[in-house]
């Protein structure tokens, strides 16, 4: 399929998610499905501005993962430029702007979420990201930011600015995460007024739910991001249904656990092979493996203790005594 300029296997895409969607895990759900994009979590253009080094574990053996893009968060044009040129040395697909984050620094530092009440902002990151990228960008935005955006004008704003394709989290940047608050219909008008791919975004956990989001929006391809921590199979779910329509459900149990982990295991060696200027790998492992596992038993009955004494461990060789002996 295509977001505009982009050739992409299928529809599907991993949301870039800070302190999640690291190498690794990248890889861990591309091990299951060949994921159409992923992405590497937002960057901030002002400390590329200023330490561009700051960014290089997050870049590491970035080529081996292609197709994959790189997001930038920031709100001086300036320092996104720069940031463009910086990043430009890198094999990666696609670059992406954020305009949905909704944290207290995102919205303190105008950057992120802030743009979807500060839309010259917006305009201007857009054309400079348009302008000096030499690969696709995209934008990826909320439904607004308190109320919903006003429609026409997020429209024409898209339309008029060069991007390939937009991304948008259907949710204002003030409801934040939370459940109940996914505006559909916003997203669906926005759709009919556009004239690049829209890539739909927000709860989607299963096959339903994708489903759901595609007939009620009629978007071109989806973003899962919350659901692929702990369940890192809901893309050949989702896919399954849709080419064969059948829904498997998601099955885990402690001897999937133990498979899950060796997979991850050797993905988090083969990624710190070779990274000569880390002098902690050892740690990086550690924590890398523990919140993984403790995502991983996510769906396994009667998991509480497990996940209790999981929490508790203090190196690997714990982790992995707790990991062998569970039955
Ligand atoms: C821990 C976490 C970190 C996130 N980091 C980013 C990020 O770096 N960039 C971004 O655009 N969105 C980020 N998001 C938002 C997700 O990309 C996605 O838009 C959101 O979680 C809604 O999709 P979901 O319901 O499938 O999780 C993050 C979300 C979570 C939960």
């Amino acid at each position: 399929m295509k977001l505009g300029s982009l050739n992409l296997k299928n529809r599907y895409l991993l949301a870039p998610m800070l302190n999640v969607t690291t190498n690794p895990f990248r890889r861990f759900c591309r091990y299951f499905f060949n994921i159409g994009l992923v992405y590497v979590p937002m960057l901030y253009t002002k400390k590329i501005e200023k330490h561009p080094k700051s960014i290089e574990t997050d870049l590491y053996k970035i080529e081996r993962e292609n197709p994959i893009g790189i997001q930038l968060i920031g709100s001086d044009p300036e320092a996104l430029k720069k940031s463009i040129d910086y990043i430009e040395s890198y094999k990666f697909e696609t670059l992406d702007l954020n305009a949905g984050c909704p944290s207290k620094r995102a919205i303190k530092a105008k950057e992120g979420g802030y743009l979807m009440k500060d839309l010259n902002t917006l305009k201007i990151l857009v054309k400079v990201a348009v302008k000096y990228s030499a690969k696709p960008v995209s934008l990826k935005i909320r439904t607004g930011f308190e109320i919903s955006v006003n429609i026409k004008e997020m429209a024409k704003i898209i339309n008029d600015s060069g991007i390939d394709f937009a991304i948008i989290h259907a949710r204002t940047v003030k409801s934040n995460f939370h459940e109940h608050a996914l505006d559909l219909d916003t997203v669906k008008r926005l759709k009919e007024k556009l004239t690049i791919p829209l890539v739909g975004n927000g709860d989607i956990i299963n096959p339903i739910s994708a489903k759901h989001f595609i007939d009620y929006t009629n978007v071109d391809a989806l973003m899962i991001g919350r659901e692929s921590i702990g369940n890192p199979e809901i893309f050949n779910q989702i896919h399954e249904y849709f080419t064969k329509g059948e829904e498997i459900p998601f099955k885990n149990d402690f001897a999937l656990f133990r498979k899950y982990i060796k997979i991850y295991e050797d993905l988090i060696d083969d990624f710190l092979n070779g990274i000569s200027y880390l002098i902690n790998n050892e740690e990086i492992k550690f924590k890398e493996l523990k919140r993984n596992a403790i995502w991983l038993t996510k769906n396994i009955r009667n998991s509480t203790p497990v996940r209790r004494d999981l929490s508790k461990v203090k190196n690997i060789l714990q982790l992995k005594t707790i990991i062998e002996r569970i039955e």
